[in-house]
């Protein structure tokens, strides 16, 4: 059984609030009207929704999809227009709901997805558009995070340590999507007008927070893969959260940063939007 095979469907608990910071809820080339129907599928905490619904008209119909009910907040905290449903996106969705939404939107399943699941992923969430509807997809390249702003004649090995030791565990269970293939997933799966932005997360107000986020997000991938293989790369949880400080402290240190790329892909299903 080859890893991808063996870690399908299997997801790292990462569901720190990443900061994607890209400008924008919905891509400039989506149409927007007052009685949209717009899905959030991996919608973990809701964020991205609730952050639409203080943008939209209230006539709006939100939905919220995830695998996990974990992080779902309770109905009452939310506006009237948001609802959560339990689904995993490789499956099929309920029959009512398919080709019901004007926008499908999905952001940071980076390191939910095993390689060979992205095709299936989108062909899956094109289900639940109608004719002329757009799916969008946000993501990050997770296992490029660079390290900028090292001072010269300073060292930051603990930072780049943690970051490649990330990447090394995520290739070992077969976690290694290629989000620059994207674009051409959406292609061949048969969506129309595909654009795709790549936003270079660099701006300096955001450079702390975005990097507490990647130190947070390597820590919490890595101890839930602990929690679920044996690691040739990391033994226990205390080596994990030593190595965390040791990263965080060569941040402060020297006051080096994260930085990445946020991808941004738009399709629209073939059709007219009624
Ligand atoms: C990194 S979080 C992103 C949450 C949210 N989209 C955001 O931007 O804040 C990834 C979410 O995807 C969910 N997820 C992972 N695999 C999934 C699957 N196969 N089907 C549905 N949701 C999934 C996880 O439970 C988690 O809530």
């Amino acid at each position: 059984m080859t890893d991808q095979v063996k870690y399908r469907n299997e997801y790292l608990l990462v569901r720190s609030a990443a900061e994607t910071n890209i400008g924008y809820l919905l891509h400039g080339a989506i149409e927007q009207h007052g009685h949209m129907r717009i899905a959030d599928v991996g919608t973990g905490t809701g964020i991205w929704l609730r952050e639409l619904a203080e943008a939209l008209p209230e006539n709006c119909q939100l939905d919220g999809f995830d695998l996990s009910d974990a992080m779902f907040p309770s109905q009452d905290e939310l506006p009237r227009n948001i609802k959560f449903y339990h689904q995993n996106l490789l499956e099929p969705f309920p029959t009512e709901l398919i080709g019901q939404y004007d926008v499908v939107n999905i952001r940071l399943m980076v390191v939910a997805l095993s390689a060979g699941e992205w095709g299936p992923a989108v062909r899956n969430l094109m289900t639940l558009l109608k004719p002329g509807g757009c799916l969008q997809w946000i993501d990050c390249i997770a296992h490029e995070c660079v390290i900028k702003g090292v001072p010269e004649g300073k060292q930051a090995n603990h930072a780049f340590y943690f970051h490649d030791l990330f990447r090394r565990v995520l290739i070992s269970l077969g976690k290694t999507p290629n989000i620059a293939a994207l674009h051409g997933i959406f292609q061949d799966s048969g969506l129309e007008a595909c654009e795709e932005d790549i936003i270079t997360l660099d701006r300096p107000s955001a450079r702390e927070e975005l990097s507490l986020t990647v130190v947070d997000g390597i820590n919490n991938c890595l101890t839930a893969a602990l929690g679920l293989h044996e690691l040739d790369q990391v033994e226990s949880v205390d080596e994990i959260q030593q190595l965390r400080e040791k990263a965080l402290g060569d941040l402060h240190s020297t006051g080096c940063y994260y930085c990445y790329d946020a991808y941004v892909i738009l399709g629209r299903k073939a059709g007219v939007t009624n």
